[in-house]
């Protein structure tokens, strides 16, 4: 306790004489241009802000021991934290340490998406970097880098080549979370079978303590006082991902996913960690148009990009989980030549450059999910001609998007990969959705001569490198992927363009899957604040016939028509799908706003935003002057004001509505919608009204002149 106190009266003294030592360099925007600064910090301990001054980070030696603590607009966030890790055979790196060197910097840039939310990103931090020494006979060496932005602050772990600490094994990263208070949390269960697949649990964060829980980051919590946290972490590449473990006294134990053999990490110096990052906001919507993950992470490394496309696609796929369709060979196959056909033929006619076709290739037949090992991702059914089919999407202006279902059979994934990435490049097709369906620690790991050695995680360093070795080959065969069951997002798309889009939640197969009645409706509002925040997600959306009663009376979608065309909005994916049958689009109004909506943004606002209850969000199209709104509501009926100031003022627009009819709520009248015109500009104040379970979507077009007789105005 004392020890405690100790530290805090240590930590306001450094905060206090910290402002000397500040730099708040402010460089010319899109340069980047870093001010190195050799101020002599005092070994106990160092300050960086923010560059508006309102995050204060510290760090600090107690008896050797080192500690960080961060506060915000004076008010503590993270209480004094220990840092260290403990290693196999070796003495832990906790202690009796010394500090060698610290330095602060700054940078000040903007880069520009290649595609995205928004299309250019302030990279604008200030950085302290703590070099550390112990002062023991072994002398080994880590530093400790702090980067603080005005949206939060990210830290990572290097440790430099050097003779006491070679190759190393991490049993655990003694990173604490010693959070100010008991906040509200909404989370995922880590260490479960369905890997990232749950419904959001609300809770203070003293359950876990109590129930003993480790959770899945992002991890998104709101203080007392109305602030809003979320722990994540950018730029995994060569490491275990951590997970959070509730402790007493309000804390979170950096929680890494072991080995099969217990080891957490595997490496040799230099190594450093991912980004360990707290994003901080004054608003929940703040959260979601922070892009402080993409900024930890290394610029892109693939240069020409032309290649990578965002854009939207259909396919064979939610025809199988409804058991329209079999994956597996029979008088069911949904990939057959001729269903393909017209699959091609309905996306030539919309404009959708994408066609999925899933139980494509041998290896489907028996129990997929145990047998991962017969997948053969080069040989297709004899049903399925995929020259002839590739060839017929081309002339259309159509590719396939491929699928590779590893049936979490790594090992033999890994063996076909160079092939199967060949394979599908020479017949023109650049899109692989990739999946591992399998038990959370169900990865085979095989030596050379095929034994098992291991039951892996999905979520271990063994499967981060895997997910990473994929990414990188699919970038030389000039692919984009879409991964399902993946590795969390940590932001590597800014380093991978090709890295588009990926699962990592309860997405819209849940809804046909006879599990707890499907996702309910605060489902979605809850994902932005969570789940996205680490990137997008291919939730597939966009499911008309809500009951689907002809293949599964049992089973429906829990929301109004007009959410699922709000949900193109409102989650963000380069890749998005129009997840439905053609039958149930092909003359169907609403469709209309599945063919517009575009899927690579200009500019992304957040106009609502309460966790678990509501979500309106407004994008600019990067194509044109075109702007959409997605708005979306839990069970609860609301109307929500929405003023248009972000349109140019003094210019007309169209604003094409698609809204929840009067009589429509989620449960008995889903499909109920009112699609409609009117005038506005940016005086306009619309009013949501959106029905239980419901949403709303609108394109809003600039006005060609013709309207104004013919279209009723909505002003303020
Ligand atoms: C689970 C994926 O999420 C789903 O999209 C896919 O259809 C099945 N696995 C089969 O690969
Ligand atoms: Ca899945």
């Amino acid at each position: 306790m004392c020890h405690v106190s100790n530290i805090l009266i240590r930590l306001v003294l450094v905060a206090l004489c910290g402002a000397a030592l500040l730099v708040a360099c402010k460089a010319p925007e899109t340069a980047p241009t870093p001010h190195p600064t050799d101020t002599p910090v005092p070994d106990n301990g160092s300050h960086v802000s923010s560059p508006d001054g309102r995050i204060q980070v510290t760090f600090v030696l107690e008896g050797g021991v080192p500690y960080y603590a961060v506060s915000h607009s004076g008010e503590d966030v993270i209480k004094p934290s220990k840092l260290g890790f403990i290693f196999k055979d070796a003495e832990p790196l906790n202690q009796n340490l010394t500090v060698v060197e610290s330095k602060l910097d700054s940078l000040d840039e903007t880069w520009t998406q290649p595609w995205g939310e928004v299309e250019e990103i302030r990279n604008h931090y200030n950085e302290l970097r703590v070099s550390l020494e112990e002062t023991t006979e072994a002398h080994r060496k880590m530093t400790v880098v702090f980067r603080v932005y005005d949206d939060g602050l990210g830290f990572r772990y290097e440790l430099p080549e050097q003779d006491n600490l070679s190759d190393f094994q991490i049993m655990d990263e003694e990173t604490e979370f010693v959070l100010a208070g008991n906040h509200q949390a909404w989370w995922v269960p880590a260490y479960r079978d369905n890997r990232y697949e749950y419904l959001h649990t609300q809770s203070p964060v003293s359950f876990l303590s109590e129930d003993l829980q480790a959770v899945h980051t992002p991890l998104t919590m709101e203080t007392a006082d109305g602030l809003f946290l979320s722990i994540h972490e950018a730029n995994l590449t060569d490491y275990a991902s951590m997970t959070l473990a509730g402790s007493d006294n309000n804390t979170l134990l950096c929680d890494l996913v072991p080995w099969s053999d217990g080891v957490k990490v595997k490496a040799s110096t230099p190594h450093q960690t991912p980004w360990r990052t707290i994003q901080i906001a004054e608003n929940a919507g703040d959260l979601i148009t922070s892009y402080l993950i993409l900024n930890l992470n290394e610029p892109n490394k693939l240069e020409d990009v032309s290649w990578v496309k965002p854009g939207k696609y259909v396919g064979i796929w939610w025809g199988m989980h409804i058991d329209k369709y079999t994956w597996s060979s029979g008088a069911k196959h949904g990939a057959t030549t001729e269903n393909a056909k017209r699959y091609i033929d309905f996306a030539a006619k919309y404009g959708f450059p994408g066609v999925l076709v899933e139980g494509w290739n041998l290896g489907w037949d028996g129990d997929w999910t145990k047998y991962g090992k017969r997948f053969d991702f080069t040989t297709p059914y004899e049903d399925f001609a995929i020259e002839e089919l590739s060839a017929y999407a081309a002339a259309k202006g159509v590719a396939l998007v491929g699928h590779h279902e590893t049936g979490a059979a790594v090992v033999n994934y890994e063996q076909q990969l160079e092939d199967a990435f060949a394979f599908y490049r020479d017949l023109g097709i650049n899109t692989v959705k990739t999946g591992y369906v399998g038990w959370g620690q169900g990865i085979k790991r095989r030596n050379e001569k095929g034994n098992l050695v291991g039951l892996e995680w999905h979520h271990g360093q063994y499967m981060v490198r895997h997910y990473r070795k994929v990414v990188e080959t699919a970038a030389r065969y000039q692919i984009m992927l879409d991964v399902h069951e993946p590795i969390k997002d940590t932001g590597i798309r800014r380093t991978y363009p090709n890295m588009m889009t990926r699962e990592g939640a309860r997405g819209q197969e849940y809804n046909a899957w006879d599990v707890e009645g499907g996702n309910p409706p605060e489902h979605t509002t809850i994902l932005p604040f969570t789940r996205m925040l680490a990137g997008p997600f291919d939730f597939t959306p966009g499911i008309f016939d809500l009951f689907f009663e002809e293949y599964r009376p049992n089973n429906r979608v829990n929301t109004t028509l007009a959410k699922q065309l709000a949900l193109y909005v409102v989650i963000y994916s380069p890749l998005h799908m129009a997840a439905d049958l053609p039958e149930n689009y092909e003359g169907h109004p609403a469709f209309q706003f599945i063919v517009d909506v575009p899927v690579d943004w200009q500019d992304t606002k957040v106009l609502h935003a309460e966790i678990g209850d509501c979500v309106t969000i407004a994008r600019q199209d990067r194509n044109s002057e075109d702007w959409y709104i997605g708005s979306i509501t839990d069970e609860r009926e609301r109307t929500l004001e929405t003023p248009l100031t972000f349109l140019e003022a003094g210019k007309e627009y169209v604003a094409e509505i698609y809204a929840d009819a009067a009589d429509a709520d989620w449960e008995s009248n889903p499909s109920s919608i009112d699609i409609y015109e009117a005038l506005v500009d940016s005086n306009t104040v619309l009013n949501l009204r959106l029905t239980p379970g419901g949403g709303q979507a609108i394109r809003i077009r600039p006005a060609t002149g013709g309207e104004a007789n013919r279209l009723p105005r909505i002003s303020e």
